[in-house]
């Protein structure tokens, strides 16, 4: 049985009281839930592959309630301490070098010598991030290789019966996960686009590096980022890209005024607005996946997305969810 928590102060510390005992505990964040384990507990980290059927261990972002607990478990450095004051709370992650006293189990970071930390903005995460008192391990709450959960009832979709409990924190205001940014070596480098745009991240930090292009992924990127397998985010329907005309057995996510002739269709924005439809992306995945069937719709046409402002992020979900199914 997975219990259902609302966000009751009763609630949350309940909630920390099952992390704190090396139970699992699913909780919202502003970008996506999280599947949560106490990350000072190899044991309890190692529940977490095992409850999201990861193939391999790789790491995981480990949550904090404060910058100042986050750098104490790793060395931050100038870049580090601009883009925390400008962005933290928020949905940026920071590759840095642990400390040698770092707290972390290893496993939770696949046994590297950085560690991926950030600091929620969602109050809920916050909150019980402060009951337990320790950093806190969490990938997207979905099974490996499925579409992360932007509310409670995915969750339970996905792992009801698998974790101890959800904590129930309402829909996801940003929909899409955190931008990864590698702070470790010389120059910054992008390891995943996400909630803050790297146009907002250049603001403050100067260039970024361009992340490795998706078609290089396999070879390249994984090795810096093992998490970013290329096909991900999956939907059951295949996805089709950059769609221009909407087939008679396909369903349409449409962004902007939607192609004509669709039967199904799931608006991610009205007027084209990249961040309204981050928030509402991995929603629409999973209710075209749960309505397209019954309509005898087989594929999921997904109309273009400007690579602008979180529109980057956006399209490298889409074209994870289209790529091709490797496992
Ligand atoms: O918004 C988010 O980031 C959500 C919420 C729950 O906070 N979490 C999330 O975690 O998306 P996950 O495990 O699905 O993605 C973690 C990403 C992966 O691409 C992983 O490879 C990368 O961060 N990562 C973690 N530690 C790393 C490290 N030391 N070096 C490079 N990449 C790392
Ligand atoms: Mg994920």
């Amino acid at each position: 049985m997975t219990e259902l928590f609302a966000g009751t102060d009763r609630e949350i510390e309940a909630a920390a009281r099952l992390l704190a005992a090396g139970e699992l505990v699913a909780f919202g964040t502003e970008t996506v839930y999280g599947l949560g384990a106490d990350a000072t507990n190899a044991a309890a980290v190692a529940a977490i592959f095992a409850a999201k059927g990861r193939p391999h261990f790789n790491p995981l972002i480990c949550h904090y309630a404060s910058a100042e607990a986050a750098f104490a478990d790793v060395a931050a450095n100038e870049a580090a301490r601009k883009a925390a004051a400008a962005f933290w709370p928020g949905p940026l992650t920071l590759v840095l070098p642990r400390r040698a006293n770092c707290k972390v189990a290893l496993l939770a970071g696949a046994g590297l010598e950085t560690l991926a930390v950030r600091v929620p903005a969602h109050p809920l995460a916050a909150k019980l991030l402060r009951a337990l008192g320790r950093p806190v391990a969490a990938p997207s709450a979905n099974r490996s290789g499925q579409i992360s959960p932007t509310r409670a009832a995915h969750v339970l979709a996905g792992l009801g019966g698998r974790i101890a409990a959800v904590v129930d924190s309402g829909p996801c205001q940003v929909g899409v996960e955190s931008t990864v940014l590698d702070l470790s070596g010389e120059t910054p480098r992008l390891l995943r686009p996400g909630g803050v745009a790297v146009e907002a991240l250049e603001a403050v930090i100067g260039p970024v590096q361009a992340g490795v292009p998706i078609e290089q992924d396999v070879a390249g990127r994984q090795l810096r980022s093992p998490g970013m397998l290329v096909s991900h985010y999956a939907p059951r329907l295949p996805v089709r890209l950059r769609a221009e005309k909407v087939a008679a057995d396909e369903a349409l996510l449409a962004f902007g005024p939607p192609l004509s002739g669709a039967g199904l269709v799931f608006q991610l924005s009205e007027s084209g607005n990249p961040a309204e439809a981050a928030a509402k992306l991995f929603e629409g995945l999973h209710w075209l996946d749960a309505q397209a069937p019954a309509l005898g719709l087989r594929r999921i046409a997904a109309m273009a997305v400007p690579e602008t402002g979180l529109g980057r992020a956006i399209n490298d979900r889409l074209k994870r969810a289209a790529a091709p199914r490797g496992e």
